[in-house]
């Protein structure tokens, strides 16, 4: 099943690479079509430290104020070696091992979007990663929904913000982690009001409660985790995540995950939950929850997919072969993927080895 969604994100990637290419061809419609995870709240909500928490490495610009200011469309693969790396699509051939180096590539590749200004932009930056430690997840970080314009910022960022969340969220096969500090009253959440837009019904909400360690003494969470304040269908995960001090201090990830497991052990309101919380089983469940819903997706994509080649194969004829342009080659590389894909369902999913080409 692993298998599955790596070759999804292969998918996603090819749709991707391919851009501007793919612009009339049934690709938009596949890319649309394939689920992913966006993970949306206010600003300073804990939205990078979640993802950070879900990756287990540090590599993410965080902060107070607007530092998430593109779109991440990030892709984790798990390897059997035992060895860890990121690859943006922008450098291609390029490979990280230094993860600071990650975070100041994505402030850099930000910057050169968006000029150095608290502007945003939604052209997304897509970074991969490659770990043993890591579950087979796409995950987008989303800039942080805001109610006031600050110094430097246009009037419209409030509303741009909002739009730019929302083309992601409202797409059926998105699933929506949304994101609320416990230490704000629940009934002012960003997260939750627009992915209640969104999902009425929620349905595809995950509810994350971060920043339960910052409470205010005496009052605790229990309420929220079991569901009892704002019923989604799916259970509210708590989290703890590294605090500001414990970033300046560079608490490390593993120790951060051991105090958080800790915390929910230890206390004695929240024992009776620990099982369910914490960073690690949200991963766990999500990925478990992308798995299913590929799976219950799997009729749709293998018609559209058919469709797909049917379509890139009109479209390679059409350019001439051997193909030398760079759009051929790309298309050629997409429809084998889908090829294998289409394959795969033939025969019986899992456990199926996908001799796919590498994109990269
Ligand atoms: P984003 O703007 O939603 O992406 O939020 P960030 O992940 O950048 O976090 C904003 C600030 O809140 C950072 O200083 C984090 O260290 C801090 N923070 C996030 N989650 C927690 C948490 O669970 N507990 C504590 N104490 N601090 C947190
Ligand atoms: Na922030
Ligand atoms: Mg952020």
């Amino acid at each position: 099943m692993e298998n599955l969604i790596s070759l999804v994100n292969k998918i996603q990637r090819a749709c991707t690479a391919l851009g501007d290419h793919g612009e009339g061809s049934a690709l938009p419609t596949l890319w649309d079509s394939l689920p992913s995870i966006a993970v949306v709240g206010g600003q300073s909500s804990g939205k990078s430290s979640v993802l950070e928490s879900i990756v287990g490495k540090d590599f993410l610009p965080r902060g107070s104020g607007i530092v998430t200011r593109r779109p991440l469309v990030l892709q984790l693969h798990k390897v059997d070696e035992n060895r860890e790396w990121a690859e943006f699509m922008h450098l291609p051939r390029k490979r990280f091992t230094d993860f600071a180096a990650v975070r100041k590539e994505i402030q850099d590749e930000t910057d050169r979007e968006t000029g150095r200004s608290k502007a945003i932009s939604t052209v997304p930056i897509h970074l991969s990663i490659y770990s043993p430690h890591v579950v087979n997840l796409t995950l987008v970080d989303l800039p942080g929904l805001t109610k006031v314009a600050v110094e430097g910022q246009p009037e419209s960022i409030v509303q741009d913000i909002e739009n730019m969340v929302r083309s992601y969220i409202e797409k059926p096969n998105c699933i929506i982690l949304a994101i609320s500090p416990a230490n704000q009253d629940l009934a002012t959440s960003d997260a939750i009001k627009i992915a209640r837009e969104v999902d009425p019904k929620g349905e595809r909400t995950f509810g994350v409660l971060t920043k339960v360690d910052l409470m205010d003494k005496g009052t605790d969470a229990v309420e929220i985790l079991e569901g009892r304040q704002f019923r989604l269908q799916y259970p509210w995960v708590g989290v703890v995540n590294r605090s500001q001090a414990d970033i300046n201090k560079n608490v490390d990830m593993m120790a951060a995950r051991r105090r958080e497991r800790d915390f929910w052990t230890n206390s004695p309101e929240y024992r009776h939950l620990a099982h369910r919380m914490g960073s690690e089983f949200l991963a766990k469940m999500m990925s478990k929850h992308l798995e299913s819903v590929i799976k219950s997706r799997i009729p749709g994509l293998q018609s559209l997919i058919s469709k797909t080649i049917i379509e890139l194969e009109t479209e390679l004829s059409r350019l001439g072969k051997p193909v030398a342009s760079d759009a051929g080659g790309k298309l050629y590389q997409i429809m084998e993927i889908c090829r294998g894909f289409d394959q795969s369902f033939k025969e019986h999913l899992d456990g199926v080895y996908f001799q796919l080409i590498n994109l990269r």
